[in-house]
């Protein structure tokens, strides 16, 4: 497991801050990948943060922006990502590489060409969008039309673009071809990721989502669709929340806070105390596992969870449905979640999920007997 799959998170940040709602008391499980969303949760001041991955080298890049985000100055951090033109990232990275674990250490040393290009272009994932920018967009649409859908002011304006101009007979042929499940699954991802999928129809189904996504959620904000469609955010004003400059000051004297972990979630869940995270960012972790881990997963995220703690997760190609004897422990947030979903960025996912952790018994906040006493 030493390949960046994802370079940058690809659930939308906002979707995720307002389902939690994090607030100072919580304890706060996030699943890692390449870190932006972890880092969107710490904005919001939880008492404690931890971002876990199976993967180490997904933990070796968060690490790694962790640290350009302490040395650096918001203009070279912003540049040693890639988000801006700079002539020397290896300089910065000599620069900031000191506290950086001897693991992380270990493996950015030998990747010089990805911090040459920037590290949050440097996951597979992102390359492949990179492909598909490079070598099939140009067939398929002008400079002209991408700038024109991007800046489309309002639903009506989108629909008639994508109707009228966008949705041409290239669109979709070649959008069908590049992202079918052999191409997605061996250049995009990886074959395992779809050893739990069933569904046949995935370039089919992925079409669907884009034009939903075009045409139904507002698209002059996307920045996940406009990275996908010219590899670039023009205004880091509609960028990611960790990449904000007034986020920046707050992010420098926190993010040494994040626990970072790498283990299989499950094994980690395992060693928590029962009660002991009230907020968990599960991603789409799910889609990775069989039905019987998604099961055992649950129950100790029940166990682990406080009282009325909510977990979130997203399916890409698996839905994954709570089994019907977790329901007296686990309720459905289904009117958030569906109010959040519309506004949902990240289109291409198939379901966005809200649960609360209900019914549990309070094993561990009662105060010591003598304060009772003194009550
Ligand atoms: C779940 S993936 C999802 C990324 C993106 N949303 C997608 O669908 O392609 C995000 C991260 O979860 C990590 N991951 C997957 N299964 C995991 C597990 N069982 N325990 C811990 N991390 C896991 C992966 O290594 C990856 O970095």
């Amino acid at each position: 497991m030493n390949t960046i799959h994802y370079s940058q998170c690809w659930e939308d940040p906002q979707t995720l801050t307002d389902a939690l709602n994090i607030n100072p008391a919580d304890n706060v499980l996030s699943i890692a990948s390449a870190g932006d969303n972890t880092f969107a949760l710490l904005l919001k001041n939880p008492v404690s943060i931890t971002a876990i991955d199976i993967n180490p080298v997904q933990i070796d890049l968060m690490e790694l922006k962790i640290r350009a985000i302490q040395y650096l100055n918001y203009e070279d951090f912003i540049s040693f990502l890639g988000y801006r033109k700079c002539n020397d990232r290896k300089k910065l990275y000599s620069y900031i590489k000191r506290d950086l674990s001897d693991r992380a250490r270990e493996y950015w040393d030998t990747q010089s060409r990805k911090i040459s290009r920037g590290i949050a272009h440097c996951g597979k994932f992102e390359s492949y969008f990179k492909l598909f920018r490079n070598f099939v967009l140009p067939f398929i649409h002008s400079r002209e039309n991408i700038q024109q859908l991007l800046s489309s002011q309002c639903f009506k304006q989108q629909e008639v673009f994508y109707n009228g101009v966008w949705n041409n007979i290239r669109w979709r042929v070649l959008f069908r071809i590049f992202f079918c499940k052999f191409i997605l699954g061996h250049i995009g991802r990886d074959p395992s990721f779809f050893n739990y999928v069933s569904l046949q129809k995935i370039a089919e189904e992925l079409f669907e989502r884009s034009r939903k996504g075009i045409t139904e959620v507002p698209v002059k904000n996307n920045f996940l669709l406009e990275y996908i469609l010219t590899g670039k955010i023009m205004s880091l004003r509609n960028a990611h929340p960790y990449l904000l400059p007034e986020n920046f000051e707050y992010l420098k004297e926190n993010v040494g806070d994040i626990q970072l972990v790498t283990a299989n979630l499950i094994d980690y869940l395992r060693t928590l105390d029962h009660n002991s995270i009230s907020k968990f960012n599960l991603s789409d972790v799910f889609e990775y596992m069989s039905r019987s881990e998604f099961e055992i997963t649950l129950n100790e995220l029940i166990r682990c969870g406080t009282n009325n703690s909510s977990l979130v997760f997203w399916t890409l190609f698996v839905p994954r449905k709570v089994p019907n004897k977790l329901l007296k422990k686990l309720k459905s947030s289904n009117l958030l979640a569906n109010k959040l979903r519309k506004n949902d960025r990240g289109f291409f996912y198939g379901s966005f999920n809200v649960w609360r952790i209900i019914a549990k018994q309070k094993t561990q906040s009662y105060p010591p007997l003598e304060k009772i006493e003194k009550l």
